[in-house]
């Protein structure tokens, strides 16, 4: 898949703004605060319906203007795809795919896929279990409308339930509406747990040879998933899983009373990625750090391309700095397979050696992308 051509209107820092993108390589490069990273959040945008940077839409609004637009022309196999998508300050939205208005923003979901690798990635490593949670339901409810259900199901069971356990006022618990609940929150949950261990092992499996390959052959990755509760066996069925979520449930029935909260489920769960056998999160050097959530990236990529027979687009911003000259080549080496990559830097001199592929470049000054030829 990849974006033929994309335009911005009053988005960010951009007035007016319009790119026949090259079906490779696009380098973006320009001076801090120009709108690299706001380029490539536009197609973010359109990929998933949110912003990396904010929860609030009306931020993407250029400032002292009443709304933005963006416009893309996808191309994916043999057919052509647009989308438009414009939001007003006065909450007005439309979505429009091939021309066809659509109520729900979930209606983008699918229709470019995207990739977007932020140096505050580093913080799937680092941070608490609920970003790397995120970073699954995300990616994978882009290509599997089966896990974009479960997981709404699921949250919808959790909510209620938590409501429910709020509601109960010391001994009077309505312990019927408690298990129409569990119920719920054990089908799906069940079913969640199930469809996340696949996509980790999935996952898994490609991670490895793009860290082999940007590490050139000195690093060993491997994802491990820490579901909520106990340790799943590969090939555990879902009836399973469900029984053994109905046992840990009963085991904390007096315990979720007194915290008035669901204590155990998929909203607990975890992975770990381990380097070389030891947990990058604690022992990684920054450059392992970044060529790890690289390697998650490529992973999700070839991922993605497995549900849907196609590549998504790959979105790397700012990716470079902290990668020595070598694993900056295999990185070009990877990307350098037809799939759409855009990929930012300060400065055009982090490209030495790729100038020779056919590739756009463009630079980025306050809002004006302008091809350099
Ligand atoms: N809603 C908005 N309207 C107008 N300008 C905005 C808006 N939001 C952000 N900006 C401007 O965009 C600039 C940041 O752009 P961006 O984050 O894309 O920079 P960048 O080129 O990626 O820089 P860096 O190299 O530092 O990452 C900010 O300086 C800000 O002034
Ligand atoms: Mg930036």
């Amino acid at each position: 898949m990849r974006i033929v051509e994309l335009t911005l209107r009053n988005f960010r820092n951009y007035e007016h703004c319009r790119l026949f993108l090259h079906p490779g390589l696009n380098i973006l490069v320009g001076r801090n605060a120009q709108g690299k990273t706001n380029f490539l959040e536009s197609i973010h945008f359109l990929s998933t319906g949110r912003s990396h940077r904010t929860s609030n839409q009306y931020d993407l609004i250029r400032w002292d203007t009443t709304g933005f637009f963006l416009h893309a022309l996808i191309s994916k196999r043999n057919i052509q795809v647009e989308l438009d998508f414009a939001l007003s300050s006065d909450r007005r939205r439309e979505l429009r795919v091939n021309g066809v208005v659509e109520k729900k923003l979930s209606a983008l979901l699918g229709v470019l896929n995207s990739v977007l690798f932020t140096p505050e990635d580093l913080q799937l490593l680092k941070g608490p279990p609920a970003l790397r949670r995120r970073f699954l339901d995300m990616e994978v409810s882009q290509v599997s409308p089966v896990y974009l259900y479960t997981l709404q199901q699921y949250n919808r069971a959790l909510t209620q339930r938590n409501n429910l356990l709020k509601s109960f006022q010391g001994r009077n618990v309505n312990r019927v509406a408690l298990e129409t609940w569990n119920e719920q929150l054990v089908k799906y949950g069940a079913r969640l747990t199930i469809l996340r261990q696949r996509a980790l092992t999935a996952m898994a499996k490609q991670a490895q040879p793009s860290l082999y390959a940007i590490s050139l052959g000195e690093e060993s990755l491997h994802l491990v998933y820490r579901p909520w509760g106990y340790q799943l066996e590969l090939g555990t069925d879902e009836a399973e899983v469900g029984q053994v979520f109905r046992e840990i449930l009963e085991k904390q029935y007096h315990q979720e009373l007194r915290r008035k909260q669901s204590l155990v489920g998929p909203h607990r769960d975890d992975f770990a990625c381990l380097l070389n056998g030891v947990d990058v999160r604690e022992f990684g050097s920054q450059g392992q750090q970044r060529s790890a959530v690289l390697a998650l990236k490529m992973a999700e990529l070839e991922f993605m391309r497995e549900m849907t027979g196609d590549y998504p687009v790959l979105l790397l911003d700012d990716v470079l700095s902290e990668l020595d000259s070598f694993r900056r080549q295999a990185l070009l080496g990877l990307v350098d397979r037809g799939i759409q990559t855009l990929i930012t830097g300060t400065e055009a001199s982090l490209f030495t050696g790729w100038q020779d592929k056919s590739l756009l470049i463009a630079e980025i000054t306050d809002g004006i992308i302008s091809i350099v030829d």
